[in-house]
């Protein structure tokens, strides 16, 4: 059984123009490793905002472990992202209000708890940079 399918996905930015997505389908098998190639606005980071649950197709179905990934409402979507998706973007998108070690910890430090945290602190202390920026969350890693 494939762990994410997608079916016919359609998608336009704008109205009259060619889709930037055409009926695209694929399945990926647990534990297979895929890469998408293609020149450069065939549309490869639409398709992977898509898989990824980041945005919507205008036609079409992802599933993801056999769920309807954009049958869910908003915030059920935005929880499922932070535990079982990953994104490296393109461009950084770091927070500049933050420091170099609360950049790399956020996406952890938002499940909150005391144990996401420790994992936190464990990511950025075991970082290659080594970060020694100090955190304003009130704990120290
Ligand atoms: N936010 C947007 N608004 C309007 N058009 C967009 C938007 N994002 C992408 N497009 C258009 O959709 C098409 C696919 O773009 P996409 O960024 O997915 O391509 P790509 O394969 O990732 O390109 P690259 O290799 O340059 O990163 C392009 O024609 C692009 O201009
Ligand atoms: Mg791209």
């Amino acid at each position: 059984m494939s762990i994410l399918a997608a079916q016919d996905l359609v998608r336009s930015y704008e109205r009259g123009a060619p889709p930037s997505l055409d009926r695209v389908s694929l399945q990926v098998a647990a534990g297979e490793f895929l890469a998408v190639a293609g020149p450069s606005g065939s549309g490869k980071t639409t398709l992977l905002a898509i898989l990824g649950g980041l945005d919507r197709p205008d036609s079409g179905r992802v599933m993801l472990d056999g769920e309807d990934l954009y049958a869910r409402g908003a915030d059920a979507l935005t929880r499922l992202r932070a535990a079982a998706i990953s994104f490296v973007f393109q461009s950084h998108n770091l927070l500049p209000t933050l420091t170099a070690l609360e950049n790399v910890s956020l996406a952890v430090y938002c499940k909150r708890g005391a144990a996401a945290q420790a994992e936190a602190c464990h990511l950025a202390s075991s970082s290659a940079l080594r970060l020694r920026a100090p955190s304003r969350w009130g704990r120290r890693c």
